[in-house]
């Protein structure tokens, strides 16, 4: 931060080199703070653009090296057609989804008609043809969850998330699905988040568990 006399010629040549804002004299703390404020939460948007930006470029980067890796997946199954479900669920285990350009891969080293992959990939919850974020949250609505509140678990993860059932949060870090029963409904209601159960759940625990 400068302080000084500006003139309207000096003001402008300060934010061409960068500066945020002037403000005027005199002014309140209030009136810094909100600038100051203002300033660090475009800082943080453009920090955070930036990493999704070099994400997205990794990602593209990391297709050949995926590719290769699949084909190991296929080598593994003998590229058997029959083995199809099991090639597609180490498939997404390894990629975390199932995209368009590695089914067509799959239909192609199989040699069998892109449609069977897609309506195998489809027809099944397990896999997902959209990105998933690093964790999966499994909501229970099974009749036991249903009735001990699981809907206002859900509700209130929607919340705290800003996603939607079957959508990712915008930092691809939480991917959220609705469920039928988990099996274990003596502790309902319940949420698995990858491979981690959290029972007996109440709305004032959601925060927490996320950070976890
Ligand atoms: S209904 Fe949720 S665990 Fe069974």
């Amino acid at each position: 931060m400068i302080t000084g006399h500006a003139s309207v010629q000096t003001a402008v040549e300060a934010m061409k080199l960068g500066a945020f804002e002037y403000v005027e004299k005199p002014f309140t703390p209030d009136d810094l703070l909100a600038i100051v404020t203002k300033a660090l939460e475009g800082k943080k948007e453009k920090l955070e653009a930036e990493r999704i930006e070099q994400a997205r470029r990794e990602r593209a980067m990391g297709e050949l090296g995926r590719l290769d890796a699949i084909d190991e997946i296929l080598r593994k199954y003998d590229y058997s057609p029959s083995n199809l479900i099991g090639i597609l669920q180490e498939t997404q285990r390894k990629v975390n989804y199932l995209p368009q350009s590695v089914l067509r891969f799959i239909a192609q080293r199989l040699n069998v008609p892109l449609t069977r992959v897609f309506s195998i990939a489809t027809f099944y919850k397990a896999f997902s043809l959209k990105p998933r974020g690093r964790h999966l949250i499994n909501v229970c609505l099974g009749t036991a969850c249903h009735v001990r509140g699981g809907v206002n678990i859900m509700d209130r993860l929607e919340r705290e998330l800003n996603i939607k059932a079957g959508e990712t949060t915008y930092d691809e870090r939480f991917s959220m699905e609705s469920v039928r029963c988990v099996g274990c409904c003596g502790l309902a209601p319940v949420i698995v988040i990858d491979d981690n159960f959290h029972g007996k759940l109440t709305q004032d625990k959601i925060p927490k568990v996320l950070k976890q």
